[in-house]
């Protein structure tokens, strides 16, 4: 692994433009369940097709009693960023890196102090009225619907729902046109922590790949296991930090 790492070290180094793409991988230090991977949730506890939208929409207090179980299962306390999610920043903070693209909603890239963060599912931490789109903190409505509340709604009747891209629905569009834009221009794609699975965000890796330099870093094999130039089939929170401290030299 070493040789690879300074070969990758080396062309973040050269690199214009970096990317970092993640998924949930990054956050199973942390706490947070991993959704296909060894103990995912997906292949544990719950069914996905309970989280789609047209499950919300016919059946809304039916989906915010099973959100919120879902919620309590990845989130059981508080989470903090750990050692993959710090050297992503760190990277960003010594000119390495240009972006964070990731699907996870957790918001632990930011709390670990990236500042260039693309959040192509949206953010847990937020929920929208579905009828004036006013978006507000989620915790409290989560404690409305823990007091029985179903669905939520805002003061205006809307349905509140949470600010996340369900399955079935579109991604925010300016953010998916500018992580499309990234990854066409990235010398280097850092694919971290995603079983590469649900598109469109799968797609990026593949953009990045046909003529830059694709690093994939992931437990497990994934779709675009052929075609990396790198592969990590390792723990994030090992080569991340290995890969910052080669940068560090
Ligand atoms: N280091 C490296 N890889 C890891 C680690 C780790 N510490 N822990 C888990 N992994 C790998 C797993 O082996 C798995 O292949 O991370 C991958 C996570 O894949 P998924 O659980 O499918 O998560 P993700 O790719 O982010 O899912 C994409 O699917 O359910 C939707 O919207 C949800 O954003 C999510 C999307």
């Amino acid at each position: 692994m070493d040789d690879e790492l300074r070969r990758v070290a080396g062309a973040l180094a050269a690199a214009d433009t970096a990317v970092a793409f993640t998924g949930a991988g990054v956050s199973t230090a942390s706490g947070v369940p991993s959704f296909r991977g060894e103990d995912g949730i997906w292949r544990t506890e719950f069914d996905p097709d309970d989280f789609r939208v047209g499950r919300f929409e016919a059946d809304p207090s039916g989906f915010w009693r099973d959100r919120l179980r879902l919620h309590e299962a990845m989130f059981p306390g508080e989470v903090e960023p750990n050692a993959a999610h710090e050297a992503l920043a760190r990277l960003e903070d010594e000119g390495h890196l240009d972006a964070v693209v990731t699907q996870n909603t957790d918001g632990l890239h930011a709390a670990a102090g990236s500042e260039r963060v693309l959040e192509l599912h949206g953010s847990n931490a937020r929920v929208v009225c579905r009828g004036c789109g006013s978006r507000e903190d989620a915790e409290p409505i989560r404690e409305r619907v823990r007091d029985g509340e179903l669905p939520p709604r805002c003061e205006c009747g809307g349905v509140y729902k949470p600010d996340v891209v369900l399955f079935g629905e579109m991604l925010p569009e300016g953010v998916l046109a500018e992580a499309r834009r990234l990854a066409a221009d990235s010398d280097v794609f850092l694919a971290v922590g995603s079983s590469l699975t649900v598109e469109p965000a799968a797609s990026l890796p593949r953009l990045a790949a046909a003529d830059g330099t694709l690093v994939l870093v992931n437990l497990e094999e994934t779709p675009c296991s052929d075609r990396a130039d790198f592969e990590f089939r390792a723990d994030a929170t090992e080569v991340l930090p290995a890969l910052s401290a080669e940068l560090r030299g």
